[in-house]
């Protein structure tokens, strides 16, 4: 419930726009190929939780009362059929209209949203999908969004160029924008993207005779898991307030907001790994340490059973390994010290935007981090 005792919904102050999200991102989808389209579309069937796109839209009108910067040199929206043509002769793959996808019902959009604002909405979702397609081949996963993974459904290689896909069209459409600084931004996310990934195929900063080892990890696992999941939420808030033409001090609150739910975000993603089933989930539970992955609850719990420095170790490759660590877990706080650290982060995105001006959309954003904490899936 928000101060007034009457509760928050987020998606409902949204909704609108919310309600092309999936329309809009199947058009930038379309390919001729008939299964490209049908691979690269294949995420979008299931309902998601679209918590991003959900988030940039709450930022933009939550910062659209803020203080603006000095006006920005206008550019010209002017669409490019450049691509569309150079790809005409094959006669198939010519069906992704520029000037589409970003139309909603003019009389239903919200003043406080901007046409550009909706569009970095669904780009966003359209980098985490591709990072998903990408990350169920290297995680082996089986199911998403309750169900069978891209990879299980069409193998491996088609997943990939599927996710390369979503990415050249998030390009497009991010180019598109004519932003400079907001098409730098989300291109530093897929770069950290890959980064954070390629962080945690090492998983740790691996040293037995370091006195400080699990202490280094975890500012690894920090690190590794701003790059993975903060670094998209964060720098979309960012571009969210540039393209509103905000103020250096909103654009910078706005990252900061995202920053601090984007690490909650993950570290209560880590703590349902070890909580709950796949069931629950529509994904594998208990992933994460049969991946060889010492997630927080984990690096927790090592701080008080040293016996885990040696399954970390040989990431917890030997008969039962998974198994004693995971009883290792349960029976230390690392769970409880995880969530704790989680509402230290949620509690410091809520402080970021605490200067805005009071709106719907505020409070929308206060109760994201809430829900942050409270979500089961
Ligand atoms: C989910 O993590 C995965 C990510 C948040 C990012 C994965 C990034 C890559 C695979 C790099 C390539 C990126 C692009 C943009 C193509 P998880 O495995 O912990 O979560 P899960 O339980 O949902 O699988
Ligand atoms: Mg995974
Ligand atoms: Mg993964």
């Amino acid at each position: 419930p928000g101060a007034d005792g009457i509760s928050i919904d987020p998606l409902r102050i949204v909704a609108k726009e919310m309600k092309f999200l999936t329309g809009n991102i199947r058009k930038l989808l379309g390919s001729g190929h008939p299964s490209l389209d049908r691979v690269a579309k294949y995420y979008t069937q299931a309902e998601g939780k679209h918590v991003r796109p959900l988030i940039v839209l709450l930022m933009s009108r939550a910062t659209a009362q803020c203080p603006k910067a000095p006006q920005r040199q206008q550019q010209t929206l002017h669409a490019s059929a450049a691509i569309d043509t150079a790809l005409s002769p094959l006669g198939i793959l010519a069906d992704f209209n520029p000037s589409s996808g970003a139309e909603t019902d003019a009389s239903s959009t919200d003043p406080d949203i901007l046409p550009s604002q909706r569009r970095l909405a669904e780009i966003t979702e359209l980098i985490h999908t591709a990072s998903l397609l990408h990350d169920d081949v290297i995680d082996h996963s089986v199911s998403r969004r309750g169900a069978p993974s891209a990879n299980l459904e069409f193998g491996n290689k088609m997943a990939v160029l599927a996710g390369d896909f979503l990415l050249g069209r998030a390009s497009v459409a991010l180019a598109r924008l004519r932003h400079a600084e907001v098409v730098e931004l989300l291109a530093t996310v897929i770069a950290n993207l890959v980064e954070g990934e390629f962080m945690q195929l090492k998983n740790t900063a691996r040293d037995e005779t370091n006195p400080r080892w699990s202490e280094d990890t975890l500012t690894y696992y920090l690190q590794k898991t701003y790059l993975k999941t903060a670094s998209l939420i964060s720098k979309s808030c960012r571009a969210a307030a540039l393209l509103g033409g905000s103020d250096a001090q909103t654009v910078d609150a706005a990252y900061v907001y995202g920053k601090n739910l984007g690490l909650a975000f993950q570290l209560v993603d880590d703590m349902l790994d070890y909580t709950r089933s796949e069931k629950e989930l529509g994904k594998p539970a208990g992933a994460d340490l049969e991946l060889g992955l010492a997630t927080a609850p984990l690096l927790f719990a090592w701080k008080t059973m040293p016996e885990l420095g040696a399954l970390v170790g040989r990431k917890f490759e030997r008969e039962g390994d998974v198994a004693r660590a995971r009883d290792l877990v349960m029976q230390s706080d690392g769970i409880e010290q995880t969530r704790a650290l989680a509402e230290d982060y949620a509690e410091q995105a809520i402080a970021a935007i605490r200067p805005f001006p009071d709106s719907e959309a505020k409070d929308g954003l206060i109760e994201m981090a809430v829900k942050t904490l409270k979500r089961n899936k």
